[in-house]
């Protein structure tokens, strides 16, 4: 079992709906609208509802589309989730290439937490065949580029210029990273 700096030990597994339910949706919810500077995904208080249903729907949906959430679980609480799906909605063209996205709560981060979340994509990904890897990174965002790219061995591949609105309206580039999976 992995453990955080001081020793403890938490899970990583998949995601059920069980575990977004008795308020403990509300929580992540409220964790990641404390990190989502990079994001492109808002979680706001008002996008509550409408998030709890996206996210819920993916969990159902694991399995059929290949897409599959897995989280990092502390005392039953998730601390830290990663999405896996089949990139281009799953064209056959790209059959072979998965996106992920991850996040971690900001008490637990630089513990290895985005790292475990991260080899246990890699090894689901491995399992359901694919080849690549792939996701996108904000370039300012120093502790992502640091796991993925120096950590991890993704490479960039692209940079989409000026595409993300930083808080303050500044823009920011993306980069493309990808990883081919031996
Ligand atoms: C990016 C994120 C998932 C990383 O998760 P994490 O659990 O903090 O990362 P880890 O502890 O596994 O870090 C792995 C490596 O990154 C490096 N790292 C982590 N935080 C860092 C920081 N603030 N500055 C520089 N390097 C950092 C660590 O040095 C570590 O390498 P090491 O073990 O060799 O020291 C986390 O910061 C996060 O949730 N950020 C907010 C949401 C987000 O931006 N998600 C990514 C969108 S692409």
């Amino acid at each position: 079992m992995p453990v955080l700096r001081d020793g403890t030990p938490y899970e990583i597994r998949q995601v059920q709906v069980s575990d977004y339910e008795g308020g403990r949706y509300e929580r992540i919810h409220e964790w990641l609208g404390e990190v989502d500077e990079f994001l492109f995904i808002e979680f706001d208080p008002g996008d509550l509802e409408r998030n709890r249903k996206s996210w819920i729907e993916q969990v159902r949906d694991q399995g059929d589309t290949s897409h599959i959430i897995i989280a990092a679980f502390l005392n039953g609480e998730i601390i830290g989730q990663a999405n896996l799906g089949l990139s281009r909605e799953g064209h056959h063209r790209a059959r072979n290439t998965g996106g992920w996205g991850v996040s971690v709560k900001k008490a637990y981060h630089n513990q290895g937490v985005g790292y475990q979340l991260l080899l246990e994509i890699e090894r689901v990904a491995r399992r359901l065949g694919l080849h690549k890897l792939e996701a996108s990174v904000v370039e300012r965002n120093e502790p992502a580029k640091a796991l993925y790219l120096r950590k991890l061995g993704y490479q960039v591949e692209g940079r989409l210029r000026e595409h993300f609105i930083l808080d303050g309206g500044e823009y920011a580039d993306e980069l493309n990273i990808g990883k081919i999976l031996d």
